[in-house]
């Protein structure tokens, strides 16, 4: 059995940093087509697997926890910004009890009392922000501010929210600064954000600590938000979770949501500012589905207006905001169907948007085309249960469990799908529902008072492959024009 082919580089150690950092899609693409779809790069020292296409997903995805893992691969990144004992700093067994409490404040009966919450934020941001009769904005930032607020007040509850305007907001910011590759790549660097964000997290903990003290004494009043279960969730010995851990998952939990959100949800408003015929196709929509004053929806309402999901589903295919999903290899990993195996200490990488934007899956690939989703809307799909661990005694490397819908099914949950902007497996993502309606309900709210173009000086923005999450290069200037009814 051999290693994967290396991939040619130039600096020794340094690797293959530049490129990849320069465009890594590209950089995956290029390789992949003179070595195909498992290859090897080197970055400062490490060893990086690259595994493509649906069979490279699945791998990754389907990895069983005993061969390669994310908390090794991922927590010196996410330890600073979430703090201890949370989602990369415990054992995977834990991870998936965290990830079941904070799924119970994520039902569809909370999602339902989170819309209105969603909209009056909605509301107040463009009243407080949105003077003019017309302006350029990074919309980027605007959206971010929007997806703060409203996930902060829905999810933790308004008394966050309403210190949101004292100065933590600010101290969300410099959190998310240490979110970068660099903090990955030079995990033994003493990198100044570290310290800003260990004071942030400090000065956090302290907020949400009153918080949960005032909300524990108010026993009469039933707050339905995931705070509520973090505070109430109970062990199976009768254990409940610590202050410090309530408060660091809540952050955990703000934080995987705030960039992915921000950038799908303002990558959707730049490709409708940058055609107008859509944007003006999913205006109408919405007044025939609601009429033509369109009144605010409520959970049932956003199904009959299926445009906004397949504006949301295009975003998430072209401009995954997640590009490189990480795994650590801790046991050799042989490679089905080749004579290849990963070295333990290496690390997997698979990147779903290059299945995304296949032509073998996605006929014109680089268009955005909502339309193609036309026949995937509104499928009740239900998550497959990843919770339970794997039975690591076995000798592939494959979980199993994970159904196989075939290739061509592209709205299916399988790892074996070439659409998986949120993952799969074990590791696959929690608040899929609640940012599509999230999304859906901010550019409802956002399309309704107001008409978009794209800054003709400045066109339509590059995404910035610089950050963890793939943002529109700043500023992502738009033209907002308030309409008039
Ligand atoms: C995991 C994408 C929004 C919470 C993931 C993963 C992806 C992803 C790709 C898998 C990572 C991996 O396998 O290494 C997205 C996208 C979002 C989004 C594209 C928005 C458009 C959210 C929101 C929340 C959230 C709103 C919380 C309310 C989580 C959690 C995990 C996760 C807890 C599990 C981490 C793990 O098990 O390792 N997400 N996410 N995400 N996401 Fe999201």
């Amino acid at each position: 059995p051999n290693e994967p082919p290396v991939v040619h580089y130039w600096i020794p150690f340094i690797g293959s940093l530049i490129e990849l950092g320069i465009h890594p899609l590209e950089f995956m693409r290029k390789n992949r087509e003179k070595y195909g779809d498992y290859y090897t790069f080197l970055m400062f020292g490490r060893r990086m697997s690259v595994c493509l296409g649906v069979e490279g997903n699945s791998l990754v995805f389907n990895a069983k926890q005993s061969y390669a893992n994310a908390e090794d691969a991922y927590v010196h990144l996410t330890k600073p910004v979430f703090g201890e004992g949370v989602i990369y700093d415990v054992p995977n067994s834990i991870l998936m009890e965290q990830k079941k409490m904070a799924k119970s404040g994520l039902s569809t009966e909370n999602l339902k009392l989170y819309i209105p919450i969603i909209i009056d934020e909605v509301n107040l941001y463009l009243d407080e922000n949105w003077t003019k009769d017309s302006d350029v904005v990074d919309i980027f930032k605007a959206v971010s501010e929007m997806i703060i607020m409203t996930a902060s007040h829905c999810l933790i509850g308004p008394e966050i929210r309403a210190q949101l305007h004292t100065g933590v907001a600010d101290l969300y910011h410099t959190l998310d600064a240490s979110f970068t590759p660099i903090h990955f790549l030079f995990e033994w660097l003493p990198l100044p954000s570290y310290y800003s964000c260990e004071a942030a997290h400090k000065e956090l903990f302290k907020i949400f600590s009153k918080i949960i003290e005032t909300r524990k004494k108010d026993v009469d009043n039933k707050h339905e938000d995931m705070l509520d279960q973090f505070i109430n969730y109970k062990f199976k010995n009768g254990d409940k979770l610590s202050d410090q851990k309530v408060a660091n998952m809540s952050i955990a939990i703000l934080m995987a949501g705030q960039h992915t959100s921000s950038a799908t949800s303002a990558w959707t408003l730049l490709n409708l500012a940058n055609n107008h015929k859509l944007l003006e196709e999913t205006y109408k929509d919405m007044q025939d589905a609601m009429g033509k004053d369109l009144p605010y929806p409520q959970f049932d309402d956003l199904k009959k207006i299926p445009i906004l999901e397949c504006l949301v589903k295009e975003t998430l295919r072209l401009r995954n905001p997640i590009i490189q999903i990480l795994r650590k290899v801790t046991q050799p990993i042989a490679i089905p169907g080749t004579n290849y195996v990963i070295q333990k200490g290496s690390y997997l990488l698979s990147s779903p948007t290059v299945t995304q934007t296949d032509s073998k899956y996605f006929p014109d690939p680089e268009k955005y085309d909502p339309h193609r989703w036309d026949d995937f809307v509104s499928v009740e799909t239900t998550n497959t249960d990843n919770d339970t661990p794997s039975k690591d005694n076995k000798a592939s490397v494959v979980d199993e469990g994970d159904v196989d819908y075939g290739f061509g099914n592209i709205n299916s949950k399988s790892a074996k799908s070439p659409y998986l902007p949120f993952g799969a497996g074990r590791h696959r993502c929690i608040g899929e529902q609640f940012a599509f309606v999230q999304i859906r309900t901010i550019l409802y709210t956002m399309l309704k008072r107001f008409d978009f173009e794209l800054d003709p000086k400045r066109g339509m923005p590059q995404p910035d492959y610089t950050s963890m999450v793939i943002l529109p290069t700043a500023p992502a200037s738009i033209k907002y024009i308030r309409r008039k009814n």
